[in-house]
């Protein structure tokens, strides 16, 4: 695997890459690697002749300084893994290369700025379609990989694309869980062992809801999934949403024509945690 801590070397060697007329997939990652980023880099390499993964700690996107403080960063066994899973090329820049001194950003994401995560999150998908622009540019793939885990991040990324009309196709690949169904994410190493047991309420309750989807209505599937998230204990829930898998605006009613997922957002253990699961 190649490593480039420079945009300069990087497009240099993409440069030639292309002149070779290969393919290149991108994973973009903040590290912290687990079996959820490495099925990424797997799925990748299905897509194309020559994988590049990110690893970059972006702090635009961190609302809570805490969090990215705390953010793991163990990168020597992240480049073990890239390395086993086939991974050809890896970015890891500092900060500095990637943020002048005083940049500002922003895009218009409609509703997307506004509902779920960006109204528990501000400014969160502001500082994510800043990083993944800036890394597009960069690495200029003609696919790039993201995880259904954040679904809603793959709707503000696809957004991105169509509004800068960037030429690159997006894949997302499916949520990949523990054996128990907890959802793999990089904030799981800080949970105890209480926590990861409670932790697993999220998954318990897309499942509920996914069980009696044909018998009730959203609204009282939701009221039901944020009746079981707030008795189960050390659980604080912040979201239960039932949406339109493709607007993201929530439903009313569950139709045949129409793809719908639930999302969830819970602090278990001081770690918050999101989790989903497509319905139908
Ligand atoms: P990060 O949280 O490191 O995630 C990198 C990619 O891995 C994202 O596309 C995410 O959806 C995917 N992923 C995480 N957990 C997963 C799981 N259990 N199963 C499948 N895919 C999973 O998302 C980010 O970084 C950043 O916001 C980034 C896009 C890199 C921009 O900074």
């Amino acid at each position: 695997m190649k490593r480039f801590n420079t945009r300069k070397t990087l497009r240099h060697h993409l440069q030639q890459v292309r002149k070779d007329r290969l393919r290149v997939a991108f994973v973009p990652t903040m590290g912290a690697l687990h079996q959820g980023h490495i099925t990424l880099i797997h799925h990748a390499r299905t897509l194309a002749d020559v994988v590049v993964c990110s690893i970059f700690v972006n702090p635009t996107q961190f609302n809570d300084p805490e969090d990215l403080k705390k953010y793991p960063r163990p990168i020597d066994t992240d480049i073990r893994l890239l390395q086993e899973a086939g991974c050809h090329v890896l970015f890891q820049p500092e900060v500095s290369e990637m943020y002048g001194p005083d940049e500002h950003w922003h895009m218009d994401l409609g509703r997307l700025d506004e509902i779920l995560e960006a109204s528990h999150r501000p400014g969160h998908f502001q500082g994510v379609t800043q990083v993944v622009k800036k890394l597009f540019d960069i690495v200029q793939p003609d696919i790039a990989c993201f995880g259904q885990k954040d679904f809603q991040q793959f709707k503000v990324v696809e957004r991105l694309v169509a509004q800068f009309q960037l030429p690159v196709k997006l894949a997302m690949v499916p949520t990949v869980r523990e054996p128990d169904g907890l959802a793999m994410s990089s904030r799981n190493v800080r949970l105890s062992a209480t926590g990861r047991q409670q932790a697993l309420a999220l998954y318990r309750a897309l499942l509920w809801i996914k069980t009696d989807m044909t018998a009730k209505a959203p609204s009282t599937l939701r009221e039901e999934a944020i009746r079981f998230l707030e008795s189960s204990p050390g659980v604080q829930v912040e979201y239960v949403a039932l949406c339109d898998a493709q607007t993201l605006e929530t439903i009313d009613e569950f139709t045949e024509t129409r793809s719908s997922v639930a999302l969830v957002a819970a602090w278990v253990d001081g770690v918050r945690l999101i989790d989903n699961m497509l319905l139908n």
